[in-house]
């Protein structure tokens, strides 16, 4: 029930997030912000799955009593792979396990869909980051270096069996606001830009 305590609640993200996903974006990566465009293609593409975090722990889906936007995160699922495409918590609200809940949907979905492994890249700079993936059970598998604007590499991770990741950290974490909404379905088109 961590989410719900905490005081936000995680749903699928619409295009009506997109100005504050983007107000995020900006804040959390200055180097490498995605677009407004990109952030609307991917939400437009079927193989994707993305959701935000919101401030207020409103019950149900009618979004009353929900606040702003304070997390997101989403996954590039064509199975028997996939990707964490992005993830990211608003400063102020680090630390409180709004990351972790948002991995935990995220890993959730790959398992919905089919996804036996899944990848990321992520800032060999980003300590931070790292930790939570090993936590999930992501394990470096290489480096592509420069792979970020000013020559910064990319560490490579996977993490086999995300539904064994998530029960070994505890999976109920999601609380019982969590919605498993998913308005996809489909092929995969194309787009290998990720953040994590
Ligand atoms: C990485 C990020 C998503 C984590 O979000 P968060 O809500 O703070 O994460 P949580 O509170 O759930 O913490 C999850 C784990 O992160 C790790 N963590 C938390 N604080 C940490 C710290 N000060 N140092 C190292 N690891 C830390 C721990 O493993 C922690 O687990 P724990 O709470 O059981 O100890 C957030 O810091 C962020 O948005 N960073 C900027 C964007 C970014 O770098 N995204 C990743 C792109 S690859």
């Amino acid at each position: 029930m961590a989410g719900v305590n905490a005081g936000y609640r995680i749903r699928p993200m619409t295009e009506f997030d997109v100005p504050a996903v983007m107000g995020l974006e900006r804040a959390m990566f200055p180097d490498d912000a995605w677009t407004e465009d990109m952030v609307r293609s991917e939400l437009a593409e079927p193989s994707r799955h993305y959701f935000v975090a919101c401030r207020g722990a409103g019950r149900g889906d009618g979004g009353e009593g929900e606040g702003p936007v304070v997390a997101y995160a989403g996954l590039r699922a064509v199975p028997p792979q996939g990707d964490v495409q992005t993830i990211a918590v608003d400063r102020d609200w680090w630390g409180r396990g709004i990351g972790r809940a948002l991995l935990t949907e995220v890993l959730g979905q790959a398992y919905t869909h089919g996804v036996e492994e899944v990848f990321l890249e992520v800032r060999s700079d980003n300590p931070r980051a790292q930790e939570l993936y090993r936590r999930f059970g992501f394990a470096e598998i290489g480096v592509r270096r420069r792979y970020y604007r000013g020559g910064v590499d990319a560490i490579v991770m996977r993490c086999q069996e995300p539904a064994a990741a998530i029960a070994a950290t505890g999976g109920g974490e999601q609380g019982e606001a969590l919605e498993f909404g998913d308005a996809a379905d489909g092929d995969d088109g194309s787009g290998e830009e990720e953040k994590a």
